[in-house]
């Protein structure tokens, strides 16, 4: 493992807000939860967050569950990040999929 792909891949880690267990699963589990939500709450949040379907699925009641334990300032951070969409999640369906669970709970950045 070269420095370059250490590098990239603790940067992956951090920024992998929704797509833990995809490709980096073994990096993120170092980190353990991101924002408060578990690679397992994530997974759960996956489908809702997808990019390249017209319109995703609305979040499963699992997934809600899990943000209203997630720190949702903490997901301002990964908005605008170039890297969500390398794991195939959408950044503006993200940021609103708090106030798909639960209108009161909407993300301010
Ligand atoms: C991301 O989500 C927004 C809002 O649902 C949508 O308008 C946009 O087309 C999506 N982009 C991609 C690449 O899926
Ligand atoms: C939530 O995340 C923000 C940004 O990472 C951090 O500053 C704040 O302390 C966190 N709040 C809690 C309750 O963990």
């Amino acid at each position: 493992m070269n420095a370059t792909y250490t590098k990239v891949a603790v940067v992956a880690g951090l920024v992998v807000l929704f797509a833990a267990i995809s490709l980096n699963a073994k990096e993120t589990t170092m980190s353990g939860d991101v924002c408060g939500m578990s690679q397992d709450d994530m997974f759960q949040c996956k489908p809702a967050v997808a990019t390249g379907t017209l319109a995703p699925p609305l979040p499963s009641s699992a997934c809600c569950t899990a943000l209203t334990h997630a720190n949702l300032t903490c997901f301002c951070t990964f908005k605008n990040n170039k890297y969500l969409p390398l794991f195939g999640i959408n950044a503006t369906r993200a940021m609103q999929l708090p106030s798909k669970c639960d209108p009161t709970q909407i993300v301010r950045c």
